[in-house]
C-alpha cells in the first residue's frame, strides 16, 4: 500500500538510483492528518515517495485541480471514511497534469520526460498533491501539446466520471436525446461535450450564469433550474439520463459510499446493493427505465477519447482560479464556501 508520511526536512528532493532511472525518494505533498477545516491540511517538505510497482509512472506534478470529493472527504466526518481513515494520513487529489519523471519496468506506453495527464481511482490513499505522483500507466495519457497543465489537470477526473456514466454504463450511441442534470458542473459540463461529440441531441438543467456555456458546449436546450420548474420546461423522452446532483427520486453518485460511512462496509455495501438493486426492480418494472449509479475508474479507452475529443477543441473544462500548492487551505475554503463556483487548480512549481 502506498502511503505518505516521514518527519519534516529540508525542501530538497531525496534521490536513489534504481538501474539508469533516477527515483525520488521525498517531497512535498499536501497531507491530511485528520478530517476536519481546511486548517487540517499539511504542506509537509519531506513525504515518503513509494517504490514503483512495475506498471507505475512517477509524475512530477505541474497542476492538480480540486474536486468536490477533495472537499467531502477533508470535512468532518469525512465522506468514506469507512475506507480512509484506518488509512490516516491521506493525500487528497484525483486528477493531475504533468511530467513523467521515472517509470516502472513494464511500462510501455509512456517514457521519462513526457507530458501526461489523468487521474486517479477515487479510492487511492496517496492522490496528486504532491510534486511526484505516482499513477498506474493505464491512469494517464499523454497530455495534448496545445493545452497547458492548468488546463489538462481540470479535466480527466470527472470526464472520466461523465464518460464511463455515458459511454459504459449508458452505452449512448448516435441521434439519441440525453438529459443531463447539472450541466453547470464539472461531471455534467463534460458529459454534454461527451454526448454532443457523440452526435446525440442534449437537454440539461443548470444555472443562469451556466446556461450560455452549456449551449456553445453543444446543449441544445438549458434550463435555468434556479427560475423554471425543469419537469415543465423539458418535453418528450430520453434514451439516457446522467443525474450529477441528485433528484428527489434518484440518489447522489455514489451512495454506497455514504451507507458504508454510517454503517460500517460489511453492513453499508450490501444495504447499498440492496437499494439499488429495489429501485433496479421499481424502474425496469413500472416505467421500463434501466437505473445505475456509476463510478469514476480508470479506463483506457474512456481516456484515448476525452484525450482526442481535447485535442480537436470538443471538450474542455474551464478553470475559474488556480492557487499556488502553498494556498491549498485557501482553495479548499473558497471551495466549502462556494466563492467560486467553477473549477479551482493548484499549481506546483
Ligand atoms: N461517483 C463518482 O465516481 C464521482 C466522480 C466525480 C464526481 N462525483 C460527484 O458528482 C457530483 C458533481 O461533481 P462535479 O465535479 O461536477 O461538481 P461541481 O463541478 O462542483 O458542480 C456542481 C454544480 O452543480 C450545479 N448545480 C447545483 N445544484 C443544481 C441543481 N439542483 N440542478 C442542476 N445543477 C445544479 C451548480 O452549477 P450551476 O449553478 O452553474 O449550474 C454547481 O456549481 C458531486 O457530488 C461529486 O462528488 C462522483
Amino acid at each position: 500500500m502506498r502511503f505518505p508520511g516521514g518527519p519534516i526536512m529540508a525542501r530538497s528532493c531525496h534521490y536513489r538510483f534504481v538501474g539508469i532511472r533516477s527515483l525520488v525518494t521525498r517531497c512535498r505533498a499536501v497531507v491530511l492528518p485528520r478530517f476536519g477545516a481546511p486548517e487540517v491540511l499539511q504542506l509537509r517538505d519531506d513525504v515518503d515517495v513509494p517504490q514503483l510497482e512495475s506498471r507505475d509512472v512517477l509524475v512530477r506534478t505541474r497542476a492538480v485541480s480540486v474536486n468536490p470529493l477533495d472537499n467531502r472527504v477533508r470535512c468532518v466526518p469525512g465522506y468514506g471514511r469507512s475506507i480512509f481513515e484506518p488509512l490516516l494520513p491521506l493525500i487528497l487529489g484525483r486528477d493531475v497534469s504533468g511530467e513523467v519523471a521515472a517509470v516502472g519496468p513494464r511500462v510501455r506506453s509512456l517514457a521519462v520526460g513526457q507530458q501526461v495527464f489523468g487521474a486517479l481511482h477515487p479510492t487511492a490513499v496517496r492522490g496528486t498533491y504532491s510534486d511526484y505522483a505516482v499513477l498506474s500507466e493505464e491512469e494517464l495519457i499523454p497530455k495534448p501539446d496545445l493545452i497547458s497543465h492548468v488546463d489538462a489537470s481540470a479535466i480527466p477526473f470527472a470526464a472520466l466520471t461523465a464518460w464511463r456514466a455515458l459511454k459504459g454504463t449508458a452505452r449512448i450511441a448516435e441521434g439519441q436525446r440525453v438529459l443531463v442534470i447539472g450541466g453547470g458542473g464539472a461531471v455534467g459540463f463534460a458529459a454534454i461535450q461527451i454526448a454532443a461529440a457523440n452526435s446525440c441531441h442534449v437537454v440539461t438543467t443548470c444555472g443562469g450564469q451556466s446556461t450560455a456555456r452549456a449551449l456553445a458546449a453543444g446543449a441544445e436546450q438549458a434550463v435555468d433550474y434556479t427560475v423554471e420548474d425543469i419537469e415543465l420546461a423539458i418535453k418528450g423522452k430520453f434514451d439516457a439520463v446522467l443525474d450529477t446532483i441528485g433528484a428527489s427520486e434518484t440518489e447522489r453518485i455514489g451512495e454506497a459510499a455514504s451507507l458504508s460511512d454510517r454503517y460500517g462496509i460489511a453492513v453499508g455495501l450490501p444495504m447499498a446493493t440492496a437499494i439499488l438493486l429495489k429501485k433496479q426492480f421499481q424502474y425496469r418494472y413500472s416505467h421500463g427505465i434501466e437505473y445505475w449509479w456509476t463510478y469514476m475508474r480508470a479506463d483506457p479507452d474512456g481516456l484515448h477519447e476525452i484525450r482526442s475529443l481535447c485535442e480537436c477543441g470538443k471538450l474542455s473544462i474551464p478553470v475559474d482560479k488556480t492557487f499556488p500548492i502553498s494556498q491549498v487551505k485557501e482553495a479548499h475554503e473558497a471551495k466549502d464556501k462556494r466563492l467560486i463556483p467553477g473549477k479551482v487548480v493548484l499549481e506546483l512549481d
